[in-house]
């Protein structure tokens, strides 16, 4: 096999990624130009995604672009033209996982020599990928990462026509793409990107490399977005961005330039809060839902405006990732138990039917039984609604990797996940058991897996309910007596529209 020039691709460099520059954020509008317009004709794509709600909003992207080039999307992947992994990179055994599809896919190729096969996502951003993908899976056509989904077309006339390889990954964030065109997966809910990016730099994240910076986007893109989406007849809207808190608008400076803007800037600029109260505002009919937020940056007028609006759902998804200090400080969490553990007692104050739900990881750099039981321990006291948790996964490139010690044995982290897990279980059902003989207000998403006569929808705190069908439809937002629960889901039956409807 011929040595394969690595240094004629574009590939990612972790040192570059890592960087934060002072640099302002351009905006680009997305166009598709003539002569890219036709090439899907007759083809098709189909689309793999793994990963975080911000994966699955730029999938909804690739599809748009896709679709605008004139690809139709097929349900079977073998007669796909067109196949693109959107890939996450946040733990290992997510990432050994797509390896094993992306040697399935190889066999498509004796069908379908001309078939383009895609990887895209977190997994590019990481020089170890391109790397492996440049010499062990030459049947991939086609390499790009989360800050160049906009070239598609271009990368995509390139691969079918020149037969090329294209890997182009960019270390760093360039502009905020606008006016990308979507596919959208769900027809009453949506997501709206708000920002992008994460400065934090826990020690064992790979985000902020696989994403870049921290950047907002501008309040009028969001407004008119939901806008666009409430006409549309979309009932419910995700706020996304890695760190929703720290959303700050005042016309397109960094963050942390804020002080030295103009004072109509400063007096015109937006913050979280009031992104929410204006989107809860102006869209009444609408109900809303954020993600993600961080403890450290989530203040108290988030809250307040949540409080203020019904439309505005009451739950927050509040990441804590241990409850020992030592292990917080070890991640580089920029809070301490203490200061976690007084936002949760604000919260429920504030609100007192306020659902939380939290990301946990076991088994970090050094973490003691002691650390452990902390962790028990602060779950025990907030009690959450849901939970997501994970042993702990060295990533290479991050701090953590470069620096510290995996140390804790497999079978060590494997019993401290279940113990966790059990917990949340119990507490789950806590929590569902509140919600017995109370009226709900829920939106229906779609029929129920278990049962075809009845609907599956989710009430404000996010807690799945599932009741006969009657005759509502898909989209109404119903009144629903909730009868009986298991740990993760509600049971009921309509009593009649809610007056949202
Ligand atoms: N190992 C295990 N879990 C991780 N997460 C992020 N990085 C890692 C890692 N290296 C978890 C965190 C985060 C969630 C999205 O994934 O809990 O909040
Ligand atoms: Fe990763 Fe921490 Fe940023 Fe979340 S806040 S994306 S865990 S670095």
């Amino acid at each position: 096999m011929s040595k394969i020039d690595v240094s004629k691709y574009f590939t990612p460099d972790l040192k570059q990624a890592r960087k934060r520059t002072n640099q302002a954020i351009e905006e680009l509008k997305f166009e598709l130009s003539d002569a890219h317009k036709k090439i899907g004709i007759d083809k098709f794509y189909f689309i793999h995604t793994y990963g975080c709600q911000g994966n699955e909003a730029d999938s909804e992207s690739i599809a748009g672009i896709l679709e605008l080039m004139g690809f139709a999307k097929t349900e079977v992947e073998a007669n796909a033209d067109v196949i693109i992994m959107n890939t996450c990179a946040i733990r290992e055994n997510a990432e050994n996982r797509v390896w094993g599809e992306l040697g399935r896919l190889k066999a498509y190729k004796r069908t379908n020599p001309d078939l383009i096969i895609g990887l895209a996502g977190c997994m590019p951003q990481e020089e170890n990928v391109v790397e492996r993908v440049l010499k062990k899976y030459q049947h991939v056509d086609l390499v790009f990462g989360t800050h160049n989904i906009y070239k598609l077309p271009e990368y995509i006339e390139t691969a079918l026509f020149s037969k090329e390889r294209v890997i182009e990954v960019y270390s760093q964030e360039g502009e905020i793409v606008e006016n990308l065109p979507k596919v959208r997966n769900h027809k009453y809910k949506a997501w709206v990107n708000i920002m992008f990016g994460c400065d934090e730099f826990c020690t064992y994240c790979i985000v902020p490399y696989t994403r870049g910076k921290e950047r907002s986007r501008s309040r009028e893109e969001i407004i008119q977005e939901v806008k666009e989406l409430a006409e549309q007849g979309y009932q419910e809207i995700t706020l996304l961005g890695q760190n929703v808190d720290s959303f700050l608008w005042f016309g397109g400076g960094l963050k942390k330039d804020f002080k030295k803007a103009s004072e109509m800037a400063q007096a015109t600029a937006v913050d979280f809060a009031q992104l929410l109260d204006l989107c809860a505002t102006k869209f009444p009919k609408t109900r809303f839902r954020f993600s993600t937020s961080n403890p450290q940056d989530m203040s108290l007028d988030v809250i307040h405006t949540m409080a203020k609006h019904t439309n505005i759902c009451k739950y927050i998804h509040l990441p804590v990732q241990s409850g020992s200090n030592a292990m917080l400080k070890a991640m580089n969490r920029q809070h301490t138990r203490e200061e976690y553990m007084e936002l949760v007692d604000n919260i429920y104050k504030i609100i007192p039917e306020m659902s939380l739900s939290q990301d946990m990881i076991v088994g970090f750099c050094g973490e003691t039984e002691q650390d452990h039981k902390d962790t028990l321990e602060l779950m025990e006291y907030v009690k959450y609604d849901f939970g997501f948790m994970f042993a702990y996964s060295e990533r290479p490139g991050t701090l953590a990797g470069n620096k510290m010690d995996d140390d804790i044995p497999n079978s060590i982290k494997k019993r401290r996940l279940q113990e966790v897990i059990n917990l949340q279980q119990e507490h789950a059902l806590y929590r569902t058991q509140q919600h017995l003989g109370k009226t709900e207000e829920v939106l229906i998403e779609g029929t129920s897996k278990k049962n075809p006569n009845e609907w599956k929808g989710r009430n404000t705190q996010n807690t799945v309910i599932v009741f006969p069908k009657e005759n509502y439809k898909m989209g109404d937002f119903v009144m629903v007596k909730v009868e009986d629960c298991t740990s993760a889901t509600l049971k009921g039956s309509a009593v009649g529209y809610s007056d949202n409807n």
